[in-house]
Formats: structure tokens, C-alpha cells, sequence
């Protein structure tokens, strides 16, 4: 299979990174390609509401001239689709969350007969490293993740979750066998 990552820290080598490197390392030893895509370096500007892009169906139809629409061709090439973010104020990083909104322009008639995504029946996850519990921390971000996933009509697998990070190198090896276990139920479809 194909799976695409996208990486919403912006520390190449922090906790986040250091989890996904995990997750890819695991796709990868198991014979799927993987198409890591680093947000910080790319240019997504925030959408501007224009709408646009609502009288486009075939493509993405944003009219803004950044990375947005390449970085979408690659996330629609893929079967398996991997989101991974910090943990920020409960929410997305900053440096994700554009893009997380631009998806918007994948998306017709939303909640009519017609509604069409242009990432429709792919698998998708979600990746969270945080500093505190999950419990009232990191609950808001499964809830927001699970309803987009619904919006673009992908299939929302159960998140992984590494709370009470500190730095990379005090991750640990439970945290390690989580990602492994996690991305081995990712391929198989199994949760
Ligand atoms: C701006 C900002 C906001 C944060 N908000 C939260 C939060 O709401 N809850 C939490 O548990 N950790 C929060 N953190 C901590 C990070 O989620 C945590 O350290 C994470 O593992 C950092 O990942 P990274 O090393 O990939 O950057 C925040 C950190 C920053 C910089």
C-alpha cells in the first residue's frame, strides 16, 4: 500500500517526528511505501472562504497558488493516510491546521445526495503526542478528528495517543511498542 504521513510539528526531530518515524519505520520494514510529508516545510496559507473551489468536483480547486494542491494529489494517491500533530491548546498545531481546513476544496455538496470527497474510502489516523494525560487533554482532538475523517469521508481508525511526552530520547520503550502495535493494526485493518 501507499501511505502518505503528514507530520504537523514544527520540531524535525521532537516527539511527534520521533513517534511517526516509528509508524513509518514499521510500514515500511512490512513492505508498503511510504510518502512522508513534512508540513513545516511547505508553504499552506489559511483558507480564505472564497468558495470558490465548490464549483470544481474533479480536482482540487482551491484558487490560492501555494503547496496546498500538490501535497492533496499525493494524499490522493494514497490508500492509508497518516495525520500526526502535537498536542496544541488542545487542538492541531498551527502548522497543520491550515492545511487540515483546506480540505475544505476536496469536499461537494456536503450533507446532500451529491456529497463527494476526493479522499473518499481511504483509511485514515491520527497521531497525537502530548505533555499531559489523554483524559480532558486530548479527548477535544479524537472528537475533531473523528468528525473531519466523517466530512471527507474517510475511515477514522482509534487514535494513537502519547501522553506525558517530555523530550524524544525519554519516549521509552512502551511508547515504542505502542506505535509498532498500532501501526501493525493500521495495516491490517484490525481495530
Ligand atoms: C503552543 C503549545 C501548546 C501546547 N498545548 C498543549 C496542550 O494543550 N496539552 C498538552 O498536553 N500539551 C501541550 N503542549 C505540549 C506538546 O503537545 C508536547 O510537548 C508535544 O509532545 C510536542 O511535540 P513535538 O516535540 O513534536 O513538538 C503544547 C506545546 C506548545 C508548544
Amino acid at each position: 500500500m501507499n501511505i502518505v504521513t503528514v507530520m504537523g510539528s514544527p520540531r524535525p526531530r521532537g516527539n511527534t517526528a520521533t513517534v511517526l518515524g516509528w509508524l513509518e519505520e514499521t510500514f515500511r520494514d512490512r513492505g508498503h511505501d511510504v510518502d512522508p510529508i513534512i508540513i513545516s516545510e511547505h508553504t499552506v496559507y489559511p483558507c480564505q472562504a472564497c468558495a470558490v473551489c465548490k464549483r470544481v468536483t474533479d480536482a482540487p480547486g482551491c484558487v490560492q497558488r501555494d503547496d496546498a494542491e500538490a501535497l492533496f494529489r499525493r494524499m490522493m494517491a494514497a490508500h492509508v493516510l497518516v495525520y500526526a500533530t502535537p498536542l496544541y491548546c488542545w487542538e492541531f498545531s498551527a502548522q497543520l491546521k491550515p492545511l487540515i481546513d483546506r480540505h475544505y476544496c476536496l469536499v461537494t455538496d456536503f450533507g446532500g445526495p451529491d456529497w463527494n470527497s476526493l479522499l473518499r474510502g481511504k483509511r485514515a489516523g491520527l497521531l497525537v503526542t502530548c505533555a499531559g494525560p489523554v483524559a480532558d487533554n486530548a479527548d477535544l482532538i479524537q472528537q475533531a478528528f473523528v468528525r473531519m475523517m466523517e466530512y471527507i469521508q474517510c475511515r477514522a481508525v482509534e487514535c494513537l495517543v502519547v501522553p506525558f511526552c517530555t523530550t524524544p530520547d525519554q519516549l521509552g520503550v512502551e511508547a515504542r511498542e505502542r506505535a509498532v502495535f498500532w501501526a501493525e493494526r493500521l495495516l491490517a485493518d484490525r481495530f
